[in-house]
């Protein structure tokens, strides 16, 4: 049997500003009722000016680490998702591995949105399958509040999305039991690349920042939202049920499905399409809005915390976003 890969320890940091629906409907012309009843988000997460992705997938990893029992030294390579790093190049896989003091080990970056972690995870798994690495540090963390359209005109994407970090850590199964990561799969479909994207700044531009760069603000993201809505709905669950039959389990078998948390009303349409009781779904992003590629892990890192998820526990992901990109994961932890 091959080596599984098994979260050992896992994280999430979230900056302490806490975002209320209210406070958004001082801004544009939105109002909580329509948010909740829209999105079921309550409140989410923004960074202070300065902060940036790095420093809560530093945070996070912080967290992880120190969950997994293990010394950072011993982390021998690093794999970090974002939509939103520090900066246009480099990544920030690099950023933390600096602000870890790991310098010299491989620091990938997984450009995969929303389906960020899923995709990262399944390139550790491979990692650990065939003893590339032994001790992989996942890190996912989006900071989007400094570049959403606060106008009227940007409302639908402004009141969905939030700032925060998660982090995993990727060891081999020594024991070769059944526990570990069953199997990853990704799918994508690029014809869909303009219905959720930030189509600048662009280096097909030239120049790339002129004054009609800054007169169209094609650098605010956008989206299309009934078509991702409607397309989530229905790729989350057909993903699922790739991997279930893939591992010859039944929706019965699972005891906890996260998915990303796109929309609450996406998260409860994919658990009726399952028919998975609604109980064994994991949702928080009531607190949290839409984190992107940190969405995740931070449900994981919370329903590991709280008890949720048990030693032995099937649990199923899945993800949609940007791209279009979608995936599915199964873990028996
Ligand atoms: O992270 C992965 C990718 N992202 C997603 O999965 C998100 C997918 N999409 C969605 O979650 C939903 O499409 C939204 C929450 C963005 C929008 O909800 P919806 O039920 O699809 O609304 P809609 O776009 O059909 O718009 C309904 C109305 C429109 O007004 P009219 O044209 O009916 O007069 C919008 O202009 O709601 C209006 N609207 C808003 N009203 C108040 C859009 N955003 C807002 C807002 N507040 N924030």
């Amino acid at each position: 049997m091959n080596t599984k890969a098994l979260i050992t320890g896992t994280g999430h940091f979230v900056p302490s500003k806490v975002v209320t629906n209210f406070d958004l409907e001082k801004k544009m012309d939105t109002s909580d009722e329509w948010i909740r009843q829209r999105s079921g988000i309550v409140e989410r997460r923004h960074v202070e000016p300065g902060v940036g992705s790095s420093d809560l997938a530093y945070e996070a990893a912080l967290l992880a680490i120190e969950d997994a029992k293990i010394d950072k030294s011993e982390i021998d390579f690093i794999i970090a998702a974002t939509l939103s790093p520090d900066h246009y190049f480099p990544g920030i896989g690099v950023i933390v591995q600096a602000k870890l003091g790991l310098s010299g080990i491989g620091a990938l970056d997984v450009r995969n949105q929303c389906t960020g972690f899923i995709y990262a995870l399944s390139v550790a798994d491979q990692y650990i399958k065939t003893h590339s690495y032994k001790r992989i540090l996942l890190v996912a963390a989006e900071v989007q509040s400094s570049n959403l359209n606060y106008s009227d005109e940007g409302r639908d994407m402004a009141v969905l999305f939030g700032d925060g970090g998660g982090a995993v850590i990727l060891e081999p199964n020594e024991k070769n039991d059944s526990r570990g990561i069953l199997s990853t799969h990704l799918f994508s479909d690029g014809r869909f690349v303009s219905d959720l994207w930030m189509e600048k700044p662009s280096p097909k531009d030239n120049p790339t920042f002129s004054e009609e760069f800054f007169k169209n603000k094609k650098f605010f993201p956008e989206m299309d939202g009934r078509n991702v809505f409607k397309n989530a709905s229905e790729k989350m669950p057909e993903a699922v049920r790739i991997a279930l039959k893939h591992n010859d389990l039944s929706i019965d078998d699972v005891d906890h499905l996260i998915p990303h948390q796109a929309n609450d009303r996406i998260s409860q349409m994919v658990a009726r399409s399952l028919k998975i009781p609604i109980e064994k779904v994991i949702r928080n992003i009531d607190r949290f809005g839409n984190t992107t590629s940190a969405s995740i892990p931070i449900a994981m890192d919370e329903a590991l915390k709280g008890r949720i998820i048990k030693e032995g526990d099937i649990v199923v992901l899945t993800a949609f976003g940007s791209g279009y990109t979608w995936g599915s994961a199964v873990i028996q932890f």
